[in-house]
């Protein structure tokens, strides 16, 4: 880190496993550099090799095929490639999602209500885990699509996907999940878990920035998915636009990475976020757990400080924890938490909401000073 500060914020980002660096920094310099497009050369050809290799690492993490995986620049670019490029194809219909969605799916899908597309938007139930039966209710004979998230980035609560996808099989919808919170830090089988197309980003799980995937089913000659950048024909012609082979060769380190370390961090993890909580609990009263406690990936905490009053949020009044409000994408914006409000917590609990998020390199004297630290904070 840059500075001092203990960094519980790695919902926003992580940062990149010096084991990911390492494997990234030959395709920077020299021959590495090549365009992987340019096959007349071996210098070419070997950046198509590590692309290839890195296609079957994101591939393998979440149980698809190297040929369902089209490389982006993230998830933002990812779930807009989704939802408009499927909307696009469709030409008309309905569309469902969910309240507590990130803006990366909710702005997109609002933009495509301004073009004449009919919007349902579920409210999550206060759990904040989202289910088949939720989704069920709200798809019509006209739904085209249906998008709902694996992970709530600011809760970390998971929604039951294998019902919502099942539901949306069998109503014959196309259902986009944005899984940015999900991969790398729960099992992933989209072998038995028939969702369409599936969003993802590398910068979640200890890879760089500015590189994501979007698992297309069955391959992009097969999935009805219109492209939204056009120009070479790369990536079988949904995404153009020479590729970020170190950012691929890191995302799929890092995915390979979390493919075998999974079992083991996961309880690691899921012991830090416990000690924070209950540490937090037993100092301070009225200390609540936003979104459902047991339904939860291990990395992330949501918290609620009963009691306070001042008009300065508690995440301003924070010093040497660098934590989150909401999350880092809407947090430019005006108000509290959208996702907060979407389960029902009191705006004056929401206002003064702390999202807590431990990541691979945090250690149990980092949860330790910053539980001192919260204490003080909500004190002054
Ligand atoms: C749930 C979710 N979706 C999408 C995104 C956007 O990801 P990216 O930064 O890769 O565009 C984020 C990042 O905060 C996220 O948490």
């Amino acid at each position: 880190m840059a500075d001092s500060c203990i960094y519980l914020d790695h919902a926003a980002t992580t940062p990149v496993d010096d084991r990911v660096l390492d494997a990234m920094l030959p395709w920077f310099r020299g021959n590495g550099a090549a365009n992987p497009a340019s096959g007349q050369h071996s210098p070419g050809r070997s950046a198509a090799a590590a692309v290839d290799t890195a296609r079957r690492q994101v591939a393998e993490l979440i149980g698809a095929d190297s040929t369902e995986i089209v490389f982006t620049s993230g998830a933002t670019e990812s779930c807009t490639l989704a939802i408009r490029g499927l909307a696009r194809a469709a030409g008309t219909g309905h569309i469902v999602t969910v309240a507590h969605e990130h803006p990366a799916v909710l702005d997109p899908i609002r933009r495509l209500e301004r073009e004449g597309h009919e919007v349902t938007i579920v409210t999550p139930p206060a759990s904040g885990v989202v289910t088949g039966a939720h989704i069920a209710s709200a798809i019509r004979d006209d739904t085209i699509l249906v998008s709902v998230m694996w992970v709530n980035n600011e809760l970390g609560t998971i929604n039951d996907m294998a019902s919502i996808a099942a539901t949306c099989q069998d109503r014959d919808v196309a259902l986009h999940c944005d899984a940015t919170q999900a991969v790398g830090k729960i099992p992933i089988d989209l072998g038995t878990v028939p969702v369409t197309v599936l969003s993802c980003s590398a910068h979640k799980l200890h890879g760089p920035k500015g590189v994501g995937a979007l698992f297309v089913r069955g391959g992009p000659a097969t999935t009805r998915l219109q492209p939204i950048i056009e120009g070479g024909g790369h990536e079988r012609g949904l995404r153009s636009g020479t590729l970020n082979v170190p950012g691929i060769v890191g995302f799929g380190e890092a995915c390979a990475i979390s493919n075998r370390e999974m079992d083991v961090e996961s309880p690691r993890l899921a012991s830090l976020r416990d000690r924070l909580e209950v540490g937090l609990q037993e100092r301070l009263d009225a200390v609540s757990v936003n979104g459902a406690v047991a339904t939860r990936v291990p990395t992330i905490t949501n918290l609620s400080f009963g009691g306070l009053v001042g008009p300065e949020p508690l995440v301003n009044r924070l010093a040497g924890v660098a934590a989150a409000a909401g999350s880092a994408c809407s947090s430019s914006r005006e108000g509290p938490s959208h996702v907060l409000a979407a389960i029902g917590v009191p705006d004056h609990l929401a206002a003064n909401a702390l999202r807590l998020s431990v990541g691979r390199t945090t250690t149990t004297a980092d949860v330790d000073q910053a539980i001192e630290a919260i204490v003080a904070a909500v004190g002054c």
